[in-house]
């Protein structure tokens, strides 16, 4: 089996996504022959508490409360970010400049101007730059992909992504960052969920010629968990109409959905597409499982169980069901091969011009709601 030379990373950010990184890295040997290894040797975060958890990962060996600090280490390769949005632009800048690589957290700079920057950063330094964004790497999602692509749908009738959660729905639930603009961004739930709707689109090449939004505040202040309330000002849920331009056919509706507020759902993220003679569905409410179905006197969907056919093989079972921490460990590998040059033909990660692109849906959604209007692109 082969053992590559490890790849040095370094997280920034060591709330719930920094644990769920080191978690991914942690059980790196389930995965076979991968061509690629990370090794994490770094953490900061300003809370010095919130690196105690990292104290029992023994390859880390920088503990830092400065994220400058952290980056004047020369032994680290890559590093990941994972902050609130207000800083994403700053650190994720601060990371090319010290000569670092970078897998930033989505959506990669708190609006359109900012992500720009950071792409063009990034272009300008030469570093190997990605974007955060898992769902693609379930093994349902690159079934469905591979039905569309291998054609037999017809006329399409629509496509629909959805990412939604039900969490919000708990007026007690305390304010958080997630949930105030100045620090989510003026696009809120579309800056929170949204690369994750837009990743497999734009992949697909299916980027909206025009869109029309609807957006809402459900909740306008929460519990500051200081006995107060706090404002609450971020959209809570955004559906987005969109039009798309596919080689063989124009004017193709395409739905994109965000909503913290889904009564039902938690981490509830799905795709349909729906053809005249042919027709796809998957969703991680059901994550073994891809609904498909084909045109005849009545139709129905027929339920295939996928077991775990992941884009990097595993030792887990082929009969298995995956789940988020498997997902992770995906499209991590997916970044370090792909870094690596050992991509092949694997899904890769977001890139930053869909990073771009996905500001760009938002900058639009925001327009088409203030507007009551239908804005082209
Ligand atoms: N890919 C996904 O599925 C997914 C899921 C959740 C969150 N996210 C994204 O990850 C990012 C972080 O979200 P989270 O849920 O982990 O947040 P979190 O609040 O759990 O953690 C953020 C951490 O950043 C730290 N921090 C703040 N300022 C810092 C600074 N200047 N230097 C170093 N550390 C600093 C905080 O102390 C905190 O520990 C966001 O961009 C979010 O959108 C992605």
């Amino acid at each position: 089996m082969s053992n590559p030379t490890p790849v040095r990373v370094a997280v920034i950010g060591a709330g719930l996504m920094g644990r769920e990184v080191a978690s991914a890295f942690g059980r790196w040997f389930a995965l076979l022959d991968c061509p690629v290894r990370p090794e994490l040797v770094g953490v900061c975060d300003v809370n010095s508490a919130a690196l105690d958890w990292f104290r029992q990962v023994p390859t880390v060996r920088h503990f830092e409360t400065d994220h400058r600090a952290l980056l004047a280490h020369t032994d680290i390769d890559v590093v990941y970010v994972a902050v609130p949005h207000h800083l994403h632009e700053s650190l994720y800048l601060d990371v090319l400049r010290a000569g670092k690589d970078l897998l930033a957290e989505k959506p990669f700079g708190i609006d359109l101007a900012a992500a720009r920057r950071v792409r063009d950063a990034g272009v300008k330094l030469g570093r190997f730059v990605r974007v955060s964004s898992e769902f693609p790497f379930l093994p349902g999602v690159q079934r469905a992909l591979a039905a569309f692509n291998t054609g037999g749908f017809g006329k399409l009738l629509s496509i629909r992504n959805s990412f939604l959660h039900s969490s919000d729905l708990d007026p007690t639930k305390p304010i958080n960052w997630k949930r105030q603009t100045k620090f989510c961004g003026d696009a809120g739930v579309m800056n929170d969920l949204g690369l994750h709707v837009a990743h497999v689109p734009l992949r697909m090449g299916w980027k909206p010629k025009r869109l029309h939004a609807q957006l809402q505040k459900i909740y306008t202040e929460r519990p500051d968990g200081k006995g107060g309330m706090a404002a609450c000002d971020t959209w809570d849920n955004a559906t987005l109409h969109c039009t798309v331009d596919l080689p063989a056919q124009s004017d193709v509706p395409l739905t994109l959905e965000m909503k913290r507020m889904s009564p039902t759902d938690t981490n509830s993220w799905e795709i349909e597409i729906l053809g005249t003679d042919g027709g796809v569905r998957y969703s991680t409410k059901l994550p073994k499982t891809l609904f498909t179905y084909t045109r005849g006197k009545e139709q129905a969907w027929c339920a295939t169980d996928l077991g775990f056919g992941t884009p990097f093989k595993t030792i887990t079972g082929g009969i298995f069901e995956p789940g988020f921490p498997d997902i992770l460990m995906q499209m991590w590998a997916a970044y370090l091969a792909e870094r690596g040059g050992l991509l092949d033909n694997r899904f890769g990660c977001a890139t930053p011009d869909e990073a771009v692109a996905h500001h760009e849906l938002w900058t639009a959604a925001l327009r088409s709601h203030a507007e009551h209007s239908v804005v082209s692109l």
